[in-house]
């Protein structure tokens, strides 16, 4: 590990994609900071951490603590290069059920979360000659809101396609500071937000997908890995769907 490997902020990283981003980019050689409400399995600790490794407590709809996570990953390697943002939460309420509290948390944690930790990240990549920065949609934004367990979930699909918006608001007000911002917009993905789903809904999931099943945290995390890379330098303001080439007439 030298002092020149990248450091990566990753957030919602005890979660499913985040905790595979995390493993990936350790296994690459980048100096990780690994971010989330919850607190991390003991089997998500990795040897020779303190060099390569910090693990932070983060509510991102709070703005002291994205400005803290980011001063302490500051303090602990001395510079930031990248964020990828996983932390987010997930609503199988239909319309009947939904209730503004409920909408208004989605929104709070998905999308006002999403640009908190942003702009914080951004502070610091901006001292050093930019960054890249990568959010996270959802595939269920292209497919009329058909997502998970129940036939539509708004709150969870507009905050997911509020993130949208912000890739082209944040690429355009972040590119004087050569920082790069896109998204991942994964399909449905095998993780603990998919684990009271029934046999049903999983195989209608799959079905939809020219793969024919619903896709890993590790191949959501590669693509993750290369957008927030030096790879995709021109690639910019862009939300790239990982989702086994799901369509809606399947
Ligand atoms: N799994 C899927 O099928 C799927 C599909 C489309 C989009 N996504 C999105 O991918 C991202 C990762 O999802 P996942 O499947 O790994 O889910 P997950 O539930 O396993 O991980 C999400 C993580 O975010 C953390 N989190 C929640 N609120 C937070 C907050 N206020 N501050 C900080 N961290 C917070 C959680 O503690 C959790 O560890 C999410 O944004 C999710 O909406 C997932």
């Amino acid at each position: 590990m030298t002092k020149k490997s990248k450091v990566i902020l990753v957030t919602g990283a005890a979660g499913g994609i985040g905790g595979a981003c995390v493993d990936l980019l350790l296994h690459q050689g980048k100096r990780i900071c690994a971010a989330d409400l919850k607190p991390f399995h003991d089997d998500d600790v990795h040897e020779d951490a303190h060099d390569t490794l910090l693990m932070q407590r983060l509510d991102v709809s709070d703005p002291a603590s994205c400005k803290a996570v980011v001063a302490a990953t500051l303090e602990r390697f001395g510079r930031l290069d990248g964020l990828i943002h996983m932390a987010g939460i997930h609503s199988d309420h239909n319309w009947r059920e939904l209730e503004a509290e409920e909408f208004n948390k989605l929104l709070s944690i998905n999308v006002t979360g999403t640009f908190l930790m942003a702009k914080a990240a951004a502070e610091a990549m901006s001292k050093t000659g930019g960054g890249s920065i990568v959010l996270t949609s959802s595939g269920s934004v292209n497919m009329s809101g058909h997502g998970g367990e129940v036939s539509s979930c708004p709150a969870f699909v507009t905050s997911k396609a509020a993130v949208i918006g912000l890739v082209g608001a944040l690429a355009r007000s972040f590119a004087p500071l050569h920082i790069r911002v896109n998204a991942v917009s994964p399909g449905a993905t095998d993780t603990a937000l998919m684990a009271h789903y029934s046999e049903e809904a999983l195989h209608r999931l799959s079905q939809r997908t020219l793969a024919g099943r619903v896709g890993s945290a590790s191949e959501i995390a590669r693509v993750a890995s290369f957008l927030v890379s030096d790879a995709a330098s021109y690639v910019d303001g862009q939300v790239i769907a990982v989702n086994g080439g799901e369509t809606f007439d399947r």
